[in-house]
């Protein structure tokens, strides 16, 4: 059986009234990486704290290689714990060159050398080594971070949003090649993120936490695909939701009659992602396009079905759409469906995701959510956007 490198059980942090985390559970097993994804606000940064002995739980326990290191009455001081960390501004010495930034805190010994050169080596700074931080770019400066996290050998390395400040192009190139070193290096890390695309391609895991607690831990597929609640599935991912219903083993909706990815019966919600609807032009065809979205590398149709009901769909850079098109719309796949124990109570739901859309993207882009959240009486359907975008 694998070792669990990180367990949390039921740790709490509040700071004054403000509960920054809340009862929350994680175990990590050695070796894996583990993102831990959530709007600005939602306690990651603390729950990292924690976990490395920067804060104190409230109530709870940590434990690092099974070793009680924070709960029961126990604390065990940050450089007792074995762990490596990497903050999103790097903190580099700016009077050390490479090679000091990187010995810094790696006791003196006849190894010494050549443990900062083998790291150097993993993270391709070789060359680099009396170079001063101001002489190196964004991304070599993280990569000089994370080699004097890793330099001692932690037994985890804890990563606070490391790439918050690089550009796009940057960030992309530089989270596979942390995914590569970490991997490398065989280390058990928690890499904390707010976008959803980094956390789904870097993390073996991803912990999604909302308001201080940990929602749904999962590998990616198993979040993106079968998302523990509605304001999962709205935060990981674009998703729409229209009313249905299951009956020998399918559910009937708007759209048509579909295989259901998750067990369930009677009235639920059913789950469109955007990549897997496509609007078809026909001339009779009973939706209308309401608004095209280009992003270069493909491009997001709105569609209003005849309930009034909005769905959107991912298409190809090329397709040519535009608003007042008559569509058919095609599902490909199966879909994932949510009880919906009462149709009445379901608004309540719906004005949350659109407060939590709010929160995370701004008015202008909880916009539609609340839209569709108003009409829920009548077309009952929640239709939240969580943006391919970087979301907070
Ligand atoms: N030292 C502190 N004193 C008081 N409140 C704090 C402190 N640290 C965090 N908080 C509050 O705890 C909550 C969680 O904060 P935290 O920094 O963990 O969020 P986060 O998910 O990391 O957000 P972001 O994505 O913006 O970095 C927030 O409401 C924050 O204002
Ligand atoms: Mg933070």
């Amino acid at each position: 059986m694998t070792d669990i490198a990180i367990r949390c059980a039921a740790v709490t942090k509040h700071f004054g009234c403000i509960k920054a985390v809340d009862r929350a559970n994680l175990a990590l097993p050695e070796g894996r990486i583990l993102a831990l994804l959530g709007p600005s606000g939602c306690g990651k940064t603390t729950m990292l704290r924690l976990v490395a002995g920067f804060e104190v739980p409230d109530a709870g326990v940590v434990e690092i290689n099974g070793r009680l290191v924070a709960g029961n009455g126990c604390f065990v001081s940050p450089e007792k714990r074995r762990v490596g960390v990497v903050f999103q501004d790097c903190a580099l010495f700016p009077h050390l060159d490479v090679l000091d930034n990187v010995a810094y805190g790696l006791a003196k010994s006849g190894d010494q050398g050549s443990r900062v050169t083998a790291i150097l080596n993993l993270v391709g700074l070789k060359g680099l080594e009396s170079r001063m931080p101001h002489e190196l770019s964004g991304g070599q400066q993280q990569r000089v971070a994370l080699a004097r996290a890793l330099v001692p050998h932690p037994d985890v390395v804890l990563l606070d949003e490391p790439f918050s400040n690089l550009d796009a192009a940057l960030r992309v190139r530089l989270r596979s090649e942390v995914r590569r070193i970490l991997k490398a290096a065989g280390a058990t890390a928690i890499f904390v993120t707010h976008d959803q695309e980094e956390a789904l391609s870097l993390a073996d895991e991803v912990a999604l936490m909302l308001r201080g607690q940990i929602m749904q831990v999962a590998e990616p597929e198993e979040l993106y695909h079968r998302p523990s609640s509605k304001e999962v599935a709205a935060f990981v991912g674009e998703a729409d939701f229209l009313p249905g219903e299951v009956s020998d083993g399918q559910v009937s909706c708007e759209l048509g009659r579909f295989q259901s990815r998750t067990a369930a019966s009677g009235e639920v919600d059913v789950m469109f992602r955007p990549e897997n609807t496509q609007p078809i032009l026909h001339p009779d065809g009973p939706c209308e396009v309401v608004l095209r979205e280009f992003f270069g590398h493909d491009q997001l149709v709105t569609v209003r079905l005849p309930s009034g009901d909005r769905i959107r769909a991912r298409v190809g850079p090329e397709a040519d759409f535009a608003p007042g098109d008559r569509v058919r719309v095609r599902v490909r796949g199966d879909v994932t469906v949510f009880p919906a124990p009462s149709r009445a109570s379901s608004s309540g739901l719906d004005s949350e995701l659109a407060v939590l859309a709010e929160e995370t993207f701004g008015a202008a882009d909880a916009c539609s959510s609340r839209t569709a959240a108003a009409g829920a009486n009548t077309a009952n359907v929640a239709c939240v956007s969580s943006g391919r975008r970087e979301t907070c």
